[in-house]
């Protein structure tokens, strides 16, 4: 982030004081940071205690092996009674779990439409539980899910909780190749998907992708669960496809569930990293509970009795998983759940689904607000969103005028927005303000939640001053924390602990790769990745991963991949590509880019391709990607003088752009 932005924020002086009755009726308020800042252990206890365990573990926390932390050792519980069961034995059962909402407009068949109470959705995960045992799906075993937005997504999920599966869920999104690469990684034996789900008003196809990843990963593959969705055509194979409706619909909806231990897998989420290849962050059982289900409670003040709560993310993102599928959940709170896009079939029909739903909490992403922002005041405007009490972004910095817009228009300037940041590797939120506590700043994430220690230091590890920036670490460990990373313990210990090793006096410093500052009270302005991560409209690329996608192009010798700023999507993917000798440049632009689609999914595909004749690389080999920011940014190229050539920028500089479109 450059000394103008950091300006910029600094001079940010709006403030946003708590509502008066959300204020009064809060359920966390401004002693939780006391105590647990007096007793942080007791404080995650406490927390700890608003699950129901079938062992109540004695210890909280065991450090003995520290960076590989385990909460609550000795605990046992089950997720999906915890999320499922024991609403219904309270009395809640007739309570909506899921509205669910199809992209196409509902036509009165419940084709598009679907409500599933808390008792509906006890039988359903009942019986999906059966049925993968019927397919010999054991306790520990990997189950993958590819699934568009439909109820059997989270079904699925909470079936795996449910027996001791670990699911790893692969974003619709993504190409045969990135599915492929995860069934791989982590061994799973059964694949759930759909044929297909609504995309911007058509059905888009899933099965053939997961066709072409069983292929790719020969044999390892044992059953493929589809579940019918939108009728598209299948091709079938008769060896290992099975469909939802007929291994599902026949089984019992009795399941009685198991208690697992507390450090028991739960599922493992793949993001990226500095290196190509994606890292599983592996989760576990009662800490990722315990915490996905208090900040809930606390960052969206909820009250499951009247709250209608609604997060837009994608169950194939951790934000899907801890505040759709767990955290709400857990919860017993109602919950909308959505297949399509914001402007299908028209605009607004996020906000007519807050009209008709009355929508009382909503959570999504700073790049969705932006676009939002971009198609004026008049859209919203035309819908009643005053059911409305708290709004919550996630997944990027929001810029203050985007975060004033999301708090005016639709929030009618009276909800708060709870800016919230946390990562896969964190489980759960960590640093956001408390609705009912926190005055608000646009833009700020403000402070750690109590329970969590976060610090902005400099490089050797000391803490900053206010008014300075430097590198975001968690100094303790917190509950839903990873646990390691899938099959590689050592990556796991070098990508996070690392970067701020133990000394003397304390343990070492969780690092995952953001720059911050604090600002002058002493609240936290998190300024993006100080790594070779980007954040397109919030989803972590690596830059390493698209440049061996285009690496792995045959007319391609080279290339280096770097984030630049952009107004709609927070950050683009923009590449750099030196072309083998004698190929035929034309339309190579294009051809790339399409490339980058099928070896990772769209989200990837580069903004432009510059096709240079060099890279700037410094004496030691190194490509020095700040210098291909400038270019890529369109500014004066910073400091050459570490280059081994230094003509090459101005070669690259007065190269031709290429903008892919789309
Ligand atoms: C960024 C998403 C600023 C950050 C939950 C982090 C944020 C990465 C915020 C994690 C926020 C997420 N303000 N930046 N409120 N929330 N980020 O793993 O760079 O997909 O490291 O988890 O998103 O992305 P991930």
């Amino acid at each position: 982030m450059t000394q103008s932005t950091l300006d910029n924020l600094s001079r940010e002086d709006r403030r946003f004081p708590p509502p008066d009755d959300l204020a009064a009726h809060a359920n966390v308020t401004a002693d939780a940071y006391d105590h647990a800042e007096k007793d942080r252990l007791g404080f995650w206890a406490e927390a700890a205690s608003r699950l129901t365990w079938a062992t109540e573990p004695k210890t909280v926390l065991d450090d003995s092996r520290a960076p590989f932390y385990r909460w609550f050792p000795d605990g046992e519980l089950n997720v999906s009674y915890n999320c499922i069961d024991r609403h219904v034995e309270a009395g809640n059962g007739d309570r909506v779990a899921i509205h669910w909402v199809g992209e196409p407009l509902d036509t009165g068949s419940n084709e598009h439409r679907r409500d599933l109470t808390y008792a509906q959705l006890k039988d359903e995960v009942s019986r999906a539980a059966n049925a993968l045992i019927s397919l010999g799906v054991q306790d520990g075993d990997r189950v993958a899910i590819y699934m568009p937005m439909i109820p059997e997504a989270v079904i699925a999920m909470q079936a795996c909780a449910r027996i001791g599966a670990v699911h790893t869920v692969v974003f619709g999104g993504f190409s045969a190749e990135a599915l492929a690469a995860r069934i791989e990684d982590c061994q799973a034996k059964v694949v759930i998907t759909s044929d297909g789900g609504y995309r911007r008003g058509a059905p888009a196809a899933l099965k053939p992708a997961v066709d072409e990843a069983v292929t790719k990963v020969g044999g390892a593959v044992e059953h493929v669960v589809v579940v019918r969705r939108t009728g598209q055509d299948v091709t079938w194979n008769d060896d290992v496809d099975v469909w939802w409706h007929d291994v599902v619909d026949s089984q019992s909806t009795e399941h009685e569930p198991q208690p697992f231990n507390a450090e028991h897998p739960l599922f493992v989420m793949y993001t990226s990293g500095t290196t190509g290849k994606p890292k599983g962050i592996l989760h576990t059982t009662g800490g990722y509970l315990t915490q996905a289900s208090w900040t809930h409670h606390a960052v969206f003040d909820l009250k499951p009795e009247t709250d209608v709560y609604w997060c837009t993310a994608d169950v194939g993102w951790i934000t899907g998983h801890s505040y759709i599928a767990y955290g709400p959940l857990a919860n017993g709170v109602s919950q909308v759940l959505y297949e399509g896009t914001p402007d299908s079939p028209e605009r607004g029909r996020w906000w007519k689904i807050i009209q008709d739903l009355k929508v009382t909490i909503f959570y999504t992403a700073p790049t969705a607000i932006r676009a939002c922002m971009k198609q004026g005041d008049a859209i919203p405007g035309g819908f009643d969103l005053t059911s409305l009490r708290i709004l919550g972004s996630v997944g990027e910095p929001i810029n203050p005028e985007a975060y004033v817009w999301y708090r005016r228009v639709i929030g009618g300037d009276r909800a708060p927005v709870v800016d919230t940041w946390w990562q896969t590797e964190t489980g759960a939120i960590m640093i956001s303000p408390l609705p009912g506590v926190t005055h608000g700043k646009p833009g700020s994430a403000m402070t750690p939640l109590p329970g969590i220690s976060a610090d902005v230091v400099d490089d050797k590890g000391e803490s900053v001053p206010n008014g300075s920036g430097g590198y975001l670490v968690v100094t303790e460990p917190w509950p839903s924390m990873l646990r390691t990373i899938w099959g590689d313990d050592d990556r796991y210990v070098d990508t996070y602990w690392s970067m701020f090793k133990a000394t003397e006096d304390r343990a070492a410093f969780y690092f995952a790769g953001d720059g911050a500052k604090k600002d002058e009270d002493g609240d936290l302005w998190v300024l993006g990745r100080v790594d070779d991560v980007m954040n397109v409209s919030g989803h972590r690329l690596s830059t390493t991963e698209i440049e061996s996608a285009l690496v792995s192009h045959p007319a391609v010798a080279e290339s280096a991949v770097v984030g630049a700023t952009d107004v709609d999507t927070g950050q683009a993917v923009v590449a750099f590509v030196i072309l083998k000798e004698g190929v035929d440049a034309e339309g190579i632009e294009r051809k790339l880019s399409d490339h980058v689609r099928s070896e990772i999914g769209p989200i990837a595909k580069p903004r432009e391709i510059m096709i240079v004749p060099e890279l700037p690389k410094t004496r030691s080999g190194k490509i020095m990607r700040r210098l291909l920011r400038d270019v890529a940014e369109k500014r004066d190229v910073g400091d050459t003088t570490t280059l081994a050539d230094a003509s090459i920028m101005q070669l690259i500089s007065a190269g031709q752009s290429t903008n892919t479109g789309d």
